[in-house]
């Protein structure tokens, strides 16, 4: 492997990043001093040093990014821009993909990655990854409603099929028309399903939370960064508790 590519698959430099650095003399390959990023290295067995730091090599890349209204969430779209499109190019060649869906004016927490598996556990209905999302609604609502949403009512989904939701979490501000509910399925247009039951309507939808992912350091729409290894280990870690 490419050490330019290796050092943008712990994310800590873009491939012109790389270039950069090794003609500044930043990175070492079993204690040499590399001065060209396009020299071959073995991921598994070399000892790579940037700055000062060792690197491990990790297989999948994981992305977090902060969804802007009007990107859809696909890897590829013949009318509109997709999220995909928000990442360098460089990253565009990865193989991405958006781990679930978020409505084209959906804003907020999306997880992007090349691992197959994991996004396949992440998503499967019986994983039950918890989601939170913050909302406006058209019209107030009350106590009772919010209670009779959170034990569960029925929906028919995108097939036109009636199903039962999970139970959820709402919690409302003062003004009773905005707040958060937490998910834990993702059925099609779920959280304007929900309200719409109730005769409402979502007027802004955010997603802020996806299991132990937060939107922390993203705070402009478009914003992305990769996930940090201590990210990844607790999603992993807690992925396989929520499992077992
Ligand atoms: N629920 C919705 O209605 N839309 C989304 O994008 C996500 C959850």
């Amino acid at each position: 492997m490419r050490l330019d590519k290796f050092l943008s698959s712990t994310g800590r430099l873009s491939r012109s990043a790389a270039a950069k650095a090794a003609r500044a003399g930043r990175i070492s390959v079993n204690g040499e001093i590399v001065r060209s990023a396009d020299r071959h290295i073995d991921p598994e067995l070399d000892v790579v040093v940037l700055g000062g730091e060792q690197l491990t090599y990790r297989r999948f890349t994981y992305i977090l990014l902060n969804k802007p209204d009007g990107y859809v969430s696909a890897t590829e779209d013949g009318r509109d821009p997709t999220v995909l499109e928000l990442l360098p190019e460089e990253l565009q060649r990865q193989n991405l993909f958006p781990c679930g869906r978020l409505d084209k004016h959906t804003l907020g927490l999306m997880l992007l990655t090349n691992n197959g598996p994991l996004a396949h556990r992440l998503l499967a209905p019986k994983t039950h990854v918890e989601k939170t999302y913050f909302f406006t609604l058209r019209d107030p609502i009350d106590a009772a409603e919010t209670a009779r949403l959170e034990k569960g009512v029925y929906l028919i989904d995108g097939a036109g099929d009636r199903y039962l939701t999970r139970p959820c979490a709402i919690e409302m501000d003062e003004t009773g028309k905005a707040g958060t509910v937490v998910l834990t399925e993702g059925k099609y247009h779920q959280v304007k399903r929900l309200f719409e039951e109730a005769g409402n309507r979502v007027l802004t939808l955010e997603r802020i939370r996806f299991d132990t992912l937060t939107l922390d350091g993203l705070d402009e729409r478009g914003a992305w960064r990769y996930l940090t290894v201590r990210e990844e280990e607790t999603l992993l870690a807690h992925l396989n508790q929520s499992q077992q």
